[in-house]
């Protein structure tokens, strides 16, 4: 999604701007560009269709001395990615703005301001801010003044970020709905929509909440909320460490982070598992007693925060013994729905920025929900502020687009929210002592898993060129059949689908010839000896097929089957130690395909428009 960095300072800005940049890659983009205000007050700009390298290489061939200047990374919405759709926009050589989200109202805007005389130059959305801007500019208003009549204009979401040709000592931002910070310095400030853009320059954050306005100088911050008020934001310093976002040794941040995974789950569980029993507490002081009223629990996410939420149905229901319902936020948030007595709403996300999640909880804060948890990996982030119970998953910054040690550290916190919930519910002491103890083997557990990698990379060279791959299994491992077919297609660009493997005969079966590789997730457990059945269709009509099996079962060797064993695992944990070898194929095709493994195209990492 579209990334913003903003700087007002005693020092030239560009290559902070350009830094800040690089630094949210990650988040996905198309298109790059950055306005300075120049020594002689003009508004230089630079744009260019594709990356922020491109941006770089012809900033290198001119000067842009400003200490004040905005910068954007965009991802497409309205408009195609194009030099003349990419931010910063600029009305009149006046101001110049750069925005991440979507204004829904656009097109009355842009008809009221074409009948006014204004001239568009680009596709975008994004175009009728700048130029309501710059008309209450010239109407009189300060630049604080002009964004704060502007804002009231819009419908939809917006992080803003803008600067006035002739007002160089200030820089003025605002949000609602898309994320933003801002960066404080000694003598200089800065915006930007993630922490991880400004670590070269501050440690030191302000976390803007939705409505906020704020002027920034070089010397000063003041922020108003939605109601106009003037308001002091917590100052938080941020432990991140400015090497926690450079990739090392590794060929791709996905391949980092995949072997990050011992140590994330590691600090997910610490501090959360006292002698025999989970430690209600972590979730929030009213969590013990609010998990003993819960009679059921309600799961919302997207994308593989949605898969993690699939598995967790399995856990919550056997462990705690309480209905619960899995749902894509995106399908939740339009539909009329039946709250349950006595029902937790649960949010899983890696960013906490996601807009159709948010929406979701929006809507469940007013639908007389028990509490609402939030299961986040960004503590600052929009959806652990606005829930009432919160579990922070720990996996440190995911650079990769494709998420990876984001999805197993939520698998990690969501088997604590079941072991919690079964707490008070039907778990014996015996069982959840036992639980526990295998909680604490999983990151040494994780790390045997780990070591089937080079075999992985062999025989990824099996899937170079095909262009379908069926993934299937059986009871909580169909979601990880579904992770490993979302892996797979999102950074190898290779068609894939998982389906429970009892259902294959009720139609994928006819897929099915030697074209057609088909990986099965095979623990030991009670559901072994139906897919092995169900695999048997698949030999039987000549498909190839990719067993990924415990080691503790003895597999026939037969043509057409390969196999690849994990070390042995309790059932407890398995959907985390099956989820490596679904992580390691996709990685590996997608690095033989020569893909762009860390920013797949057209994805994003946080997706903060609808
Ligand atoms: C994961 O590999 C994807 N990039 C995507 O499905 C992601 O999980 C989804 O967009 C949800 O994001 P969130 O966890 O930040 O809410």
């Amino acid at each position: 999604m579209c990334g913003i960095v903003g700087a007002i300072a005693q020092r030239p800005v560009a290559d902070i701007l350009l830094e800040g940049l690089r630094r949210l890659e990650y988040r996905g983009y198309d298109s790059a560009g950055l306005a300075v205000l120049s020594e002689q007050g003009e508004l230089k700009r630079l744009r260019c269709l594709g990356k922020v390298a491109a941006l770089a290489n012809s900033l290198a061939g001119s000067s842009l001395p400003g200490t004040l200047g905005i910068a954007h990374t965009r991802w497409a919405t309205h408009g195609e990615p194009s030099e003349r759709n990419a931010h910063p926009h600029i009305c009149r050589e006046r101001c110049a703005l750069v925005h991440n989200g979507i204004i829904e109202n656009h097109e009355s805007l842009r008809a009221q301001q074409q009948a006014a005389g204004h001239r568009f130059t680009s596709q975008t959305d994004t175009e009728v801010v700048v130029h309501a801007i710059h008309d209450a500019l010239e109407r009189g208003l300060d630049l604080t003044d002009a964004v704060r009549a502007c804002v009231k204009q819009l419908h939809g979401a917006y992080a803003l970020g803008v600067i006035d040709r002739q007002d160089p000592e200030h820089l003025v931002a605002a949000r609602l709905g898309s994320p933003l910070v801002i960066g404080i310095g000694f003598q200089e400030h800065f915006i930007a929509s993630d922490v991880p853009a400004l670590l070269p320059v501050t440690n030191r954050f302000i976390f803007l909440e939705d409505g906020d306005l704020a002027e920034l100088t070089r010397s000063s911050v003041r922020i108003w909320n939605a109601s106009g008020q003037e308001v002091e934001r917590p100052v938080r310093t941020s432990s991140m460490s400015v090497d926690a976002t450079e990739r090392g040794p590794y060929r791709h941040f996905m391949q980092k982070e995949i072997f990050e995974q011992p140590r994330a789950i590691a600090e997910t569980l610490e501090g959360r598992l006292g002698a025999d029993h989970v430690l209600a507490a972590a979730f929030g002081t009213q969590a013990e007693a609010l998990f003993a009223q819960t009679r059921s629990v309600t799961i919302i996410a997207c994308g593989t925060s949605f898969h993690a939420g699939l598995v967790a149905k399995h856990w919550i229901e056997s462990l705690a013994g309480i209905h619960c319902q899995v749902e894509v936020a995106s399908e939740y948030r339009y539909r009329q729905h039946v709250v349950p007595e006595q029902s937790l709403f649960v949010s899983i996300s890696q960013s906490g920025e996601t807009a159709d999640t948010l929406a979701a909880l929006q809507m469940a804060k007013q639908s007389g929900y028990l509490a609402t948890l939030a299961i986040c990996n960004v503590a600052e982030s929009s959806l652990v502020r606005e829930s009432e119970l919160q579990l922070l998953t720990r996996a440190g910054p995911e650079i990769g687009v494709a998420s990876t040690k984001a999805f197993t550290t939520q698998l990690a916190a969501l088997l604590l929210l079941a072991l919690a919930l079964g707490h008070q519910r039907r778990l014996s002491p015996e069982r959840e002592a036992h639980a526990v103890e295998i909680l604490r083997t999983l990151p040494a557990q994780i790390e045997r898993a780990l070591s089937i990698d080079e075999a992985v990379a062999d025989l990824a060279q099996h899937f170079v060129e095909k262009h379908h791959t069926l993934f299937l299994g059986r009871g909580e491992q169909h979601a990880i059949a579904m992770e490993g077919a979302l892996k797979l297609k999102e950074i190898s660009y290779i068609h894939a689908e998982a389906y429970p493997a009892g259902e294959l005969k009720h139609g994928p079966l006819a897929l099915i010839d030697e074209d057609m590789p088909v990986v099965a997730v095979a623990p030991n457990n009670a559901l072994l000896e139906k897919l092995k059945s169900n695999l048997e269709e698949v030999r039987a009509r000549g498909g190839q097929l990719y067993v990924f099996a415990d080691d503790s079962v003895a597999w026939q060797q037969a043509e057409g089957v390969h196999v690849l064993r994990l070390p042995e695992s309790d059932d407890l944990i398995d959907p985390l130690v099956f989820s490596i070898p679904m992580q390691l194929l996709a990685y590996h095709v997608a690095a033989l395909k020569g893909t762009d493994v860390d920013q797949p195209r057209n994805l994003a990492k946080s997706v903060t428009v609808e």
